[in-house]
């Protein structure tokens, strides 16, 4: 049996990755099938992982991160019902679903941007990704997540910076307000 895909692993091949191109699409195509791997094989997965934030719907478990905050990877859990707000991340992520299904709804923004704190929202595509599955999106990519089924999703994110350290937005697609977006950590 094929020994298992350690954190460990992915993180020395995330930095060789990083260390040799900056182009997200490069970091997608190579990093994308080992975000995958990681995901399948579960050798990350603890107990803790489990453990859920009912005030936020979803919880936040940081397996990884540099110094700087670059090169992030967390481990997300979805409460049945619950999601979160439509958002950006300030940088690349590349998401590969662990357990279960996460609806994910992208948006195009289609505003010029030019008024200070607010944007509107138009839905692009609207899918759902299971285990294995995997959501790459660049620098500026705006979508919402839920876990619109009966048991707890789980997802593992990576991150080209700590998603708490690049400044992103959450929007209200009711009032088109834009506003910070920092989630909190477990
Ligand atoms: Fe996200």
């Amino acid at each position: 049996m094929a020994e298992p895909y350690t954190l460990e692993h992915y993180v020395a091949d995330l930095r060789r990755i990083t260390s040799e191109t900056g182009d997200e699409d490069e970091i997608f195509r190579r990093a994308g099938p080992l975000a995958q791997r990681l995901a399948t094989d579960k050798a990350f997965l603890q107990p803790k992982h489990y453990e859920t934030n009912p005030d936020q719907g979803f919880a936040t478990h940081l397996l990884h991160e540099e110094p700087d905050h670059s090169l992030a990877v967390l481990v997300v859990n979805w409460l049945p019902g619950r999601g979160a707000p439509a958002h950006d991340h300030g940088t690349w992520a590349i998401v590969a679903g662990v357990e279960g299904q996460e609806r994910n709804i992208r948006y195009s923004r289609v505003d010029d941007g030019s008024r200070p704190g607010h944007a509107e929202l138009e839905v692009k595509h609207d899918f759902h990704a299971g285990p294995g599955e995997l959501i790459c999106m660049k620098t500026g990519g705006i979508h919402a997540v839920r876990n619109d089924s009966d048991t707890l999703s789980i997802s593992v994110h990576t991150y080209g910076r700590h998603i708490n350290h690049t400044g992103r937005s959450q929007f209200d697609l009711d009032t088109g307000e834009k506003k910070d977006f920092i989630v909190q950590m477990e």
